[in-house]
């Protein structure tokens, strides 16, 4: 069954399927970082840091995009993930955001984290450097209560 013409048609159709989903994956996917930058305080200190780890490959104009992030479908897949969480959500803009609106955003920001929500579970699987530990919700604890939001860190 598996002649040479069989073969050739095979390997053909591999290359014009993957050729393919290249292509519309480049066509699909968008410009990877806007300059938009925000370097001022959100929570503050520890916190911050805690944001970043946590949250900014999503959330902000900082994505990191290691080089599975360049290939065929995953790209989509991890493009429209930032996308979505952008657009939802984009530390870099915090600059433009107004004082009284940045409660109701940090208001967003803890639920999520009180879920477990945030950040995406799948995520923390390929990137356990962002995973929230304790001692991380110990101070994120103590920035919500000084804000008077409330947070029932999650066990
Ligand atoms: C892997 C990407 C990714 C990471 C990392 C991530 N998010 Fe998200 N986030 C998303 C996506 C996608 C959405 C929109 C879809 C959804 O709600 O699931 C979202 C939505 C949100 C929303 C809006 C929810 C709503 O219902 O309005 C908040 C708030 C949020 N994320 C906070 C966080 C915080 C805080 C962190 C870090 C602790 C975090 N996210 C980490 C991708 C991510």
């Amino acid at each position: 069954m598996f002649n040479k013409r069989n073969s050739l048609i095979f390997v053909s159709l591999i290359l014009v399927v993957g050729i393919g989903t290249y292509v519309i994956s480049s066509i699909l996917v968008p410009d990877k970082n806007l300059s938009q930058r925000y370097s001022g305080k959100i929570l503050g200190n520890k916190a911050d840091i805690i944001l970043t780890k946590a949250c900014f490959n999503c959330h902000s104009n900082e994505t990191k995009w290691p080089w599975y992030t360049s290939l065929p479908l995953i790209n989509i897949l991890i493009s429209s993930d930032v996308a979505e969480g952008r657009e939802d959500l984009n530390f870099s803009n915090w600059g433009s955001i107004p004082e009284d609106k940045r409660l109701f955003y940090l208001e967003k920001v803890f639920d999520e984290i009180e879920k477990k929500d945030m950040p995406l579970w799948i995520y923390v699987l390929g990137h356990p450097e962002a995973k929230i530990n304790k001692d991380d919700l110990k101070i994120l604890k103590d920035k919500a209560t000084a804000l008077g939001i409330s947070f029932k860190p999650p066990a």
